[in-house]
């Protein structure tokens, strides 16, 4: 019985929402440590009632641990590999791929995939923790900072110009250098493209739908995008859900240069289209134009009006017929 009632609560949620994905910290927050040093993962998901069993898998196995907590003491390079964790109520974690290393000098990132926005934290970590000076950070091959004494740095705001093979270098006694380290970052949306329902030329008291299209990326975790339309430094319309904004009667003076941005709610990606020219033709252009339409519309009229009338009329003549017949058989 109790188990009929707890499958009918859950089956119609399950089938709306999508189910929450479990998600891995690390504390330390590096995926790549010394061997000997310790991590710890911690697994947060939704349980089920009374079973707060966690189960974490590495490379694809599922390891003995069940608490929210995986601690490695003392990590071995067999510790190394992918991790992930689930929950009772929870889908399996996006992976973590922790890798344990000997080396002299050690670039530590807070992940190797980011999606643009996300921060992205690198330490410049020496074995057993000896202190290193004259830090010297690199992106593919070219130093983009340098620290005296500070041997952690972190891009606050990633975009797609933060992809690339990263390494530093640490000064003690002599110059160390570290392993390179890949990071790969995902674009959350492209550039939005402006688009007008109509193209030129534009008449005056025409109506114009403005599109700003864009397209979230298919994990996009329900991302909603918020838009705003510009016509050179005015705006038209501000942070709205809506992707389209529409001039309801053009004017000549909505003649110019139009733009629009596309940005997540917490503002962290923002992007903005090229822009779009826009030519609304004023009112004596207009009447130019419908003059020669006026023309074309009477040429037309002189062929198509005629045969429209004479069918009326035939029309009419059947329905008298008609109602004529009618009132004879309700007479008979
Ligand atoms: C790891 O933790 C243990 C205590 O559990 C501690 O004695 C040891 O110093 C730690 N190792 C490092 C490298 O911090
Ligand atoms: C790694 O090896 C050590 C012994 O060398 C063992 O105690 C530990 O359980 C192993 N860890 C994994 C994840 O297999
Ligand atoms: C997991 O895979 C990584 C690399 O794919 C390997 O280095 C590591 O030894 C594996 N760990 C275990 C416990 O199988
Ligand atoms: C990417 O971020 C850097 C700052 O970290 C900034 O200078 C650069 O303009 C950004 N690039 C793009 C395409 O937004
Ligand atoms: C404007 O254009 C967009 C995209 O083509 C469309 O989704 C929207 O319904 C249009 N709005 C109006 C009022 O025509
Ligand atoms: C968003 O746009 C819609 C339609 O264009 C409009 O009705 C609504 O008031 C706008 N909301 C805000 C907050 O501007």
């Amino acid at each position: 019985m109790w188990l009929l009632i707890i499958l009918l609560l859950c089956v119609p949620t399950g089938g709306q929402m999508d189910q929450a994905k479990a998600v891995i910290t690390l504390q330390p927050p590096w995926v790549s440590v010394f061997q000997e040093e310790n991590v710890t993962l911690q697994c947060e998901g939704p349980h089920l009632p009374g079973d707060s069993s966690t189960q974490w898998f590495l490379n694809g196995t599922a390891i003995e641990t069940l608490t929210p907590r995986y601690r490695i003491a003392a990590a071995g390079i067999n510790d190394s590999g992918e991790y992930r964790c689930q929950t009772g109520l929870s889908v399996p974690s996006d992976p973590v791929q922790l890798e344990v290393h000997k080396d002299w000098l050690l670039l530590q990132v807070s992940s190797g995939v980011f999606t643009e926005g996300e921060p992205l934290a690198l330490r410049c970590h020496g074995w057993r923790n000896k202190l290193m000076y004259n830090i010297l950070f690199y992106q593919n091959g070219k130093t983009f900072k340098f620290s005296p004494r500070n041997s952690e740095f972190t891009i606050l705001k990633t975009n797609l110009s933060h992809n690339g093979i990263y390494h530093c270098s640490g000064m003690r006694v002599h110059r160390y250098t570290s392993a390179g380290v890949s990071i790969t970052i995902k674009e959350l949306f492209p550039a939005p493209v402006l688009r007008a329902s109509l193209s030129f030329p534009i008449l005056e008291g025409n109506l114009v739908n403005l599109s700003c299209e864009t397209k979230l990326l298919p994990q996009g975790p329900g991302l909603q995008l918020y838009f705003s339309f510009f016509m050179g430094s005015k705006t038209l319309m501000s942070r709205n859900t809506s992707s389209s904004y529409q001039m309801l009667t053009a004017k000549k003076e909505d003649s110019g240069l139009y733009w629009c941005e596309a940005a997540t709610e917490d503002g962290k990606v923002i992007k903005r289209s090229t822009e779009l020219e826009l030519q609304v033709l004023e009112a004596t252009t207009k009447k130019e134009k419908v003059g020669f339409g006026n023309l074309f519309g009477l040429w037309s009229r002189e062929e198509g009006n005629f045969l429209p009338s004479k069918d009326k009329y035939l029309e009419e003549e059947l329905k008298c017929q008609e109602q004529e017949e009618e009132l004879q058989e309700r007479i008979h």
